[in-house]
Order: C-alpha cells, then structure tokens, then sequence
C-alpha cells in the first residue's frame, strides 16, 4: 500500500506526542510555549543525555520520574538576578511610589518569581521608600525547587557582587550589605524583608487570578509564551488588577497585539510598566 508522508519532520511530530506526554503524565501543559523555545531546550536536553531521538526521550520521561523533573526544570528557564535591569527600578521609584501610596494596604503579585531575587528586590525598594509595612507581597512559580530556594533567601557570595553592583546602579539609598548576612561563601536574606512576602505555587497557564490586587510584576516569563497564551495570561493580570493598578512586564515584553492594548495607560514605555484604566461609565 502506498502511503502519504507529512511535511512536517520527525522532530517536530516527536516533539508534538512529547509535549503531550509531559500533559498528561504530570499535568503540565507547554503547548502554547514559545515552539522555538521548547525545541531548542528538549534538543539540548538530547545532546546532553546521550538518547538518540525525541521518541526516546519521551519514553525516559515517562518512566523516570527524575528524568521529567530535570526536563521541566529545563523547559523553565531560572535565570534571574536582584536588581535585574536596574533602570526598572529607578522608573518605579520614580514613577510608581507615588501611586501605590494612595493605597493604604498594597497587595503585589510577582508572577514567575524563579528564585526569588526580583521579590526581594522589590521588597528592598519598598523598604527604602518607606512603604514595606503596608505591602503583602504574593510571590508565585510553577517550579517548586525555584520557589524552595526563594522561600530559603540564600544565595553564593558571588552572585551577592553583581546584586550589589545591579543595586547601586537601581538608584538605591542604603548599604546593600544592610539585607543579608554573611556567612561562609552565603548570603542569608534579612528575615525582616521576608516577613510580608507569602511564596507559593502556581501555574499560568492553568490556574486563577488574584483578586484585588495593586500591582503586578511578571518580567521575563511572557517572552516564553506564543500570542495566545500571552493573551490569556494578560486577562488574568487585567482581573487581578484594581482600576488604577499598576503592571510590569519585562523589557522585551509589552501589551502590543494583545486585548488589552487599550485597558492601560503608559507609565513608562521603555520598562514597560502600565496603569490600568478606570471604567467611564
Ligand atoms: C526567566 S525567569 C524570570 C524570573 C524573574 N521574573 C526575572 O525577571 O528575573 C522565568 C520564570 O517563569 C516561570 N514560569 C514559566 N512558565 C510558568 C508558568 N506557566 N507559570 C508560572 N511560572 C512560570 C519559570 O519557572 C521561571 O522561574
């Protein structure tokens, strides 16, 4: 019997049937990732693992439960630092303060938080400006190993130098030194930064809004996603937000080609940092 054969490679058949495992064995769904993202991490996960073809790499995941947990690890993408982009920083004390002080209890959302640098950041920024007492700082991520060592704050003395140089550069005014403790080759994280911060697991692809919520901060996460799910992931920050609510994305990221282009005003274009629009009735 002659057969058709499809267009599309092997490859990306198998990288298809693998995504689909990685659902339905452990309910994480990457469908809507970026698919260039996705295939460059899965053929490097190939190279380094010896395994021959996508196919098999779908059969180790399936039965080594190790194995899957390193592969979602990899299709996650930690990378993070404190005082990432330090002129987000300076825009936000510049821009932003002043809007969250007309609120007398502030409740963030830092969405895809990784391992907790951009929260305690941010919590240092607040501290400076005088408003930490009044904020409840929501710091969630689907990688439980990534919200572990956040919830622990411990991080090598080598990263502490770039943190320091980054926090010098975000217009700070204090001592970095003052929010941690040495200790060995560790920096330990001020208790005192970590009392209003609550850690917690959730997915963006699959799981609910926060209510009432004045600021959310989701940097560097979107970039991964294709314009459907980036879509669908803005509704939910745009249900979270109260009117006049501010959101930050990542440099790279904005609200252009998504719903809600005119549900926001520009604060800052180049931080891309935006105020939600009140209703007119
Ligand atoms: C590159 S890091 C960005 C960390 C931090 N926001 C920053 O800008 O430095 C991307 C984070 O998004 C998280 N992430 C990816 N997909 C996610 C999802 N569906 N739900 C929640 N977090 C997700 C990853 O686990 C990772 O920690």
């Amino acid at each position: 019997m002659d057969i058709n054969i499809a267009n599309e490679s092997n490859d990306d058949i198998e990288l298809e049937l693998l995504l689909q495992a990685i659902h339905r064995k452990y309910g994480y769904d990457f469908s809507e990732y970026s698919r260039a993202h996705v295939k460059r991490r899965v053929l490097n996960r190939l190279t380094t693992s010896g395994l021959t073809s996508i196919s098999h790499l779908q059969e180790q995941v399936l039965y080594d439960k190790e194995f899957a947990s390193q592969l979602l690890k990899d299709l996650s993408i930690n990378v993070t630092e404190m005082f990432r982009d330090p002129p987000f920083y300076i825009a936000v004390r510049e821009k932003v303060i002043e809007l969250l002080k007309t609120w007398s209890y502030i409740k963030i959302w830092h969405a895809g938080c990784s391992t907790g640098e951009e929260v305690y950041s941010m919590a240092i920024l607040l501290k400076e400006e005088g408003l930490y007492d009044r904020v409840q700082i929501y710091a969630t991520d689907f990688n439980q190993s990534a919200l572990s060592k956040a919830r622990d704050g411990i991080f090598s003395t080598d990263l502490i130098k770039k943190y320091s140089q980054n926090y010098i550069k975000a217009a700070s005014k204090g001592a970095f030194s003052d929010y941690y403790l040495a200790q060995y080759d560790h920096a330990i994280m001020d208790q005192s930064l970590k009392s209003n911060i609550v850690w917690a697991h959730h997915n963006l692809v699959t799981d609910n809004n926060f209510a009432e919520t004045q600021m959310v901060v989701c940097r560097n996460v979107l970039i991964y996603f294709n314009r459907r799910l980036q879509n669908n992931v803005l509704r939910l920050f745009y249900e979270s937000l109260t009117f006049g609510g501010i959101l930050c994305l990542g440099n790279k990221e904005g609200l252009h080609f998504s719903d809600y282009e005119q549900s926001f005003d520009v604060i800052d274009k180049q931080q891309k940092i935006y105020k939600k629009k009140y209703l007119i009735s």
